[in-house]
């Protein structure tokens, strides 16, 4: 531990210059106008891997972005942790919504301010420097493999092929994961779950053009009206939500397992204050961890029609657009609850309009084991680096390639993350705790070192 910390204390300066070099890259995925930004992302990463120490370091081809390899076979006898992360970032809009540029990392009250900050190029990162620094203090425990994808924010579609055609390549142990939160420094806790995703995209269109309001209005179906109201039927006055057979899979939790998840500190009123929310909201029953952590959901993403721009324009719009997903709880299958969406929203069409569903990306929802070698290690690690055992949470987001991971290649991953959920992810403003940083590098030597020892 002593020798870690002195490690990290000399090298202090430099891990955070590496990170900025790595966040003034834009490497949004979601937008092709970034693709020479992104494969240059990769190249910078496979380069870094390098310098780290690692071998057979290579910038894997797919049929969309590629997916950064490398590895340290230390002993075939020893066990081998895969290590995952994406350094693909979600688009930056709103940019005039950001107090410093979304590529310029800039450090304000100890916080890294940048796209990409946390999610998830500060916390891959944070592997890379706890590589170098087990190669450089000779301590590295394990093999090693790193897999870093660019396609994660938009579904990680090539990398599922990746996982299919290279399954004894990346032989493992265990997949361990820093993409996710902690509830606090003070309350560290492990993500035990991610919910899966259903993401829809739905058109309902009305006459065959944008039609004067005065003129047709009052005697043609209005495409937004119908949209809104069909939208605001696929919840009832409890916020369950009306799907035939959306909750048929559902699993209730026990008393027990309410108790335990209840029981990790949360306060309802710090959350309302730091949204500027009067109230909550959700599905009557369930308390706001449940909700987030337990239950499927649905939201819209988006919503558009019409003329929304400067000024007024009478026009009743020939169609109305939104982009609706829902996340899904175990047992749940991306594919079904699409199609049951999709055969729902289109029963509920009124005559005088046409509806259109499509569907995007999806992923299924996983649980991760709490009983298992590598959350041990996990526990013990965090255990010894914050001075407290971590709680163990549900956490509310996806990463889809996880259910795959245990799928293709027969691996647990433990979620190892050291975000917050006020990082503001996908938000403008998106940062990541210098501390963090530091002791996210701190903590993943020794967990390397617990995992080998326990392993025994
Ligand atoms: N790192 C997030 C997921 C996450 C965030 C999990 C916080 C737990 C806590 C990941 O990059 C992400 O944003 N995933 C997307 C899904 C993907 C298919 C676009 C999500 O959850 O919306
Ligand atoms: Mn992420
Ligand atoms: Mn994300």
């Amino acid at each position: 531990m002593q020798e870690i910390k002195k490690y990290v204390e000399e090298n202090k300066e430099r891990f955070l210059e590496e990170l900025f070099e790595l966040l003034r890259f834009p490497s949004v995925s979601a937008d092709p106008k970034y693709k020479g930004d992104v494969l240059k992302t990769a190249d910078f990463v496979a380069q870094k891997l390098r310098e780290a120490g690692a071998d057979q370091v290579e910038v894997c081809q797919t049929a969309g972005y590629p997916i950064v390899y490398g590895e340290k076979i230390v002993d075939a006898s020893l066990p081998t942790v895969l290590v995952y992360g994406h350094y693909d970032v979600q688009p930056a809009d709103p940019l005039e919504l950001w107090h410093t540029p979304p590529f310029e990392p800039t450090v304000r009250e100890g916080k890294i301010y940048a796209r990409g900050a946390c999610d998830d190029k500060g916390q891959f990162y944070m592997h890379v420097k706890a590589f170098e620094l087990m190669m450089q203090t000779n301590t590295l425990a394990c093999n090693v493999k790193f897999m870093i994808e660019g396609e994660e924010e938009v579904g990680s579609n090539n990398l599922s092929i990746f996982v299919k055609e290279n399954a004894e390549r990346l032989k493992a142990d265990v997949v361990l994961i820093s993409d996710t939160s902690m509830i606090s420094m003070e309350n560290p806790s492990i993500e035990t779950g991610l919910r899966g995703l259903a993401y829809m995209e739905v058109e309902v269109v009305g006459p065959n053009r944008d039609l004067h309001s005065g003129v047709y209005g009052g005697a043609v179906a209005n495409p937004a009206t119908i949209l809104c109201k069909m939208i605001a039927s696929l919840h009832d006055e409890n916020n369950h939500i009306t799907i035939p057979e959306f909750y048929d899979k559902v699993v209730e939790l026990s008393d027990e397992e309410k108790k335990a998840l209840n029981s990790a500190p949360f306060d309802l009123e710090d959350y309302k204050q730091d949204l500027n929310i009067n109230a909550e909201w959700g599905e009557k029953g369930y308390s706001t961890l449940e909700r987030t952590g337990t239950r499927p959901t649905l939201e819209v993403n988006g919503i558009w029609s019409g003329y929304t721009g400067e000024g007024a324009k009478t026009v009743l719009p020939s169609k109305a657009n939104a982009k609706i997903s829902m996340r899904l709880v175990p047992n749940q299958s991306s594919k079904e609850i699409a199609a049951i969406f999709t055969k729902h929203f289109e029963s509920i069409a009124p005559d005088n309009v046409t509806v259109k569903v499509t569907e995007h990306h999806g992923g299924e929802p996983v649980v991760t084991p709490t009983d298992s070698v590598a959350y041990r290690a996990a526990e013990q690690a965090i255990a010894d680096s914050f001075g407290k055992k971590p709680i163990p949470t549900r956490g509310g987001g996806s990463i889809p390639i996880v259910a795959l991971f245990e799928e293709e290649l027969g691996i647990k991953s433990v979620l190892f993350g050291f975000g917050l959920d006020s990082d503001a992810l996908h938000s403008p403003n998106e940062k990541y705790d210098v501390f963090n940083y530091y002791k996210g590098i701190e903590t993943l030597p020794l967990f390397h070192k617990y995992f080998a020892e326990l392993s025994k």
